[in-house]
């Protein structure tokens, strides 16, 4: 992944920032944006999926690359199970004067929320996948029902999938531990250190935010998740009765492997 050339930035908040607002500052931090989404949008075109095609973000996050999408033409719907995400989506887009709105829910309700609704193109990215069996914003200590769970997943995708329709999902590929600073938050004058942390604990992979105080006082915001490797993923979609198709977007592709899954 390529570092934004500005290096280390300071985030400026007159309020405690939510996690979703912390993972929307790492997405500003770890990507030059305009070319990561140039890149996303020349994978869709390579893929067929064009400003025509209807597309659901199944886990938008803050717009990532959803609201960049729908800024430029595109048909994106976005879905996400978080709370805070659903608020940040939705002031980013109304701040950015689009009427897109992001619908709060899990993958496993999507029969319910969006019933009969079918897409030329699922977009699950950002190594969101790996949750289908919770964790996010959470420490768990292990995933036993992780598979079904997997496998419950795919079959609503496909579910929603119009004939010919694909599937983009990614995953990271991080089988070592890490620790860095990847900048600084003024949280109400206070300025604080931002880390990012992957640590393997077993078959837990687990990827925190840690706030360091000036004191050296650190809070940890955690996030939890089965710890597959890209191999084993490939296999769980292809168990679903995916094909699967390698794609490359250049920006990601050394910690990233991203894949478009059709029937
Ligand atoms: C790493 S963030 C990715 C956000 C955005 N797609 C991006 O690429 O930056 C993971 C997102 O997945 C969402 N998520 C996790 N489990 C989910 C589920 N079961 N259904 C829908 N969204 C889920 C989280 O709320 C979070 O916004």
């Amino acid at each position: 992944m390529k570092l934004n050339p500005n290096g280390l930035k300071i985030f400026p908040f007159n309020h405690q920032p939510s996690f979703a607002e912390l993972w929307e500052v790492a997405i500003e931090t770890l990507y030059d944006r305009p070319i990561y989404v140039n890149e996303f949008k020349a994978m869709l075109e390579a893929n067929g999926i064009t400003k025509g095609s209807r597309i659901l973000d199944t886990c938008s996050g803050g717009g990532f690359p959803a609201l960049d999408l729908v800024r430029d033409g595109y048909r994106v719907e976005a879905l996400d199970a978080s709370v805070d995400m659903v608020e940040l989506y939705n002031c980013r887009s109304a701040d950015l004067g689009l009427i897109s709105r992001c619908t709060h829910g899990r993958w496993q309700e999507l029969p319910r929320l969006l019933p009969g609704q079918k897409y030329d193109l699922l977009i699950c990215r950002g190594n969101s996948f790996r949750h289908a069996a919770g964790g996010w914003n959470k420490a768990e200590k292990g995933f036993p029902n992780a598979d079904a769970a997997y496998h419950e997943t795919l079959q609503i995708f496909r579910e929603a999938l119009k004939p010919g329709g694909r599937l983009y999902v990614d995953i990271s590929r991080d089988p070592t531990n890490h620790r860095e600073m990847i900048c600084w938050i003024d949280v109400e004058g206070r300025h604080e250190q931002l880390n990012f942390v992957i640590e393997h604990d077993g078959a837990v992979r687990r990827a925190s935010f840690i706030r360091v105080s000036p004191d050296g006082t650190e809070i940890k915001l955690p996030n939890s998740a089965p710890a597959l490797v890209p191999y084993e993923l490939e296999q769980l979609i292809k168990k679903a009765g995916f094909r699967l198709q390698p794609v490359s977007i250049p920006a990601e592709s050394e910690l990233f492997q991203g894949w478009m899954a059709h029937i």
